[in-house]
């Protein structure tokens, strides 16, 4: 079969990206100009400042990306780019520069959603990696366990009530002063600390999860007393969030009969939480999570699952337009 070449195009939040993926996991190049140091002084992501900063960003980022990968315009095949959910400028910057590439090309244009491009990172870092799995989806955005059925079926079995993980990552480590993006920062922090701290947990009869009581005891914590050591608090924090997920995924892998467990989004990058997760080998099940580089907002991701969508007959025209609060669906 001749090889497919998927260009990625990725804009939904603070990163602009730009990759190139042969045959939906082979990585050419995968260039990301991330606007973290722009945003850093505002202590989170300004949307306006966001969708500027794309619109100045993608011309280049997108010659770097063939550049790169050793390829010309007219060996891209196809043209795959977030459609949501995300932030509606920054999104809109990504899908018309898609839909006029893909009319200047005359290729075809596949929408992508951000979740299932998350999803999708694991085919990438594991070659041998096909459904039926479970993923435990878990970024700045999104918390969401789901039965990945086929490459274009889901199924949602849980996701959280109130905040998303990753925004209780960057709502803590707002508070106790460790700066944006908090997550990488609690990581390191919590490395040096104990988890010696009570935390609530919150339960329920289904698989949703909950992140905000823990968040808010923290926070607590950290105002009665400022110098409360912020080591143990974070190794507190992460050990208490890490139980929920874990429970969760048990209890649907149980459920399910399934064996395969996949951790995708930002905050799998997570040391403690990949760390948990893979001691689930020594009760029989694989564990699978992304390399680090493709945990975070990256366009190889997408490029992967817009290529699965591609043999899965989906395709898309210039009617597409920037949908926020995409769902996920099967
Ligand atoms: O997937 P992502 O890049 O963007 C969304 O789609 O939301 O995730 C960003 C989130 C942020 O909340 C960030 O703090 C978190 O991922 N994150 C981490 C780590 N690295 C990034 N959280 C915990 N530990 C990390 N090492
Ligand atoms: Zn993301």
């Amino acid at each position: 079969m001749k090889d497919i070449i998927t260009l990625g195009i990725e804009s939904s939040c603070d990163e602009t990206s730009v990759a190139v993926v042969k045959n939906g996991r082979e990585v050419l190049s995968n260039v990301i100009n991330s606007q973290i140091e722009i945003h850093k002084r505002f202590g989170g992501v300004v949307p306006e400042i966001a969708s500027r900063n794309h619109v100045e960003a993608i011309s280049n980022v997108t010659k770097e990306a063939l550049e790169k990968a050793g390829i010309g315009w007219n060996d891209i095949d196809l043209i795959a780019c977030t459609y949501g959910p995300g932030l509606v400028g920054a999104l809109l910057v990504g899908v018309s520069y898609a839909k006029g590439l893909s009319y200047a090309l005359k290729k075809p244009l596949i929408g992508t959603n951000h979740i299932e491009g998350h999803i999708a990172a694991n085919y990438i870092s594991h070659p041998e990696l096909k459904p039926p799995f479970l993923c435990m989806v878990i970024s700045g955005g999104h918390t969401h366990l789901i039965h990945i059925k086929d490459y274009n079926q889901f199924e949602i079995l849980g996701k959280t009530r109130d905040d998303a993980i990753g925004e209780a990552f960057d709502k803590v480590a707002r508070v106790i002063g460790l700066g944006y993006p908090g997550g990488p920062k609690i990581d390191a922090m919590a490395k040096k600390g104990k988890p010696t701290i009570e935390m609530p947990k919150t339960h329920f009869d289904n698989l949703d999860f909950s992140f905000s009581g823990i968040k808010t005891h923290i926070i607590n914590l950290h105002h009665k007393d400022p110098n409360i050591n912020h080591e143990d608090l974070c190794a507190s924090f992460e050990k208490a969030v890490t139980e929920v997920l874990l429970e969760n995924t048990k209890k649907a892998a149980e459920q399910l009969g399934i064996k395969t467990i996949a951790l995708a989004g930002g905050v799998s990058a997570n040391s403690y939480i990949r760390s948990q997760f893979l001691e689930l080998t020594k009760e029989g099940y694989q564990i699978y999570y992304p390399d680090l580089i493709l945990c975070t907002d990256n366009a190889a991701m997408i490029a992967a699952s817009g290529y699965y969508n591609y043999l899965g007959g989906m395709r898309s025209d210039l009617r597409l337009n920037a949908i926020p609060n995409l769902k996920i669906e099967g």
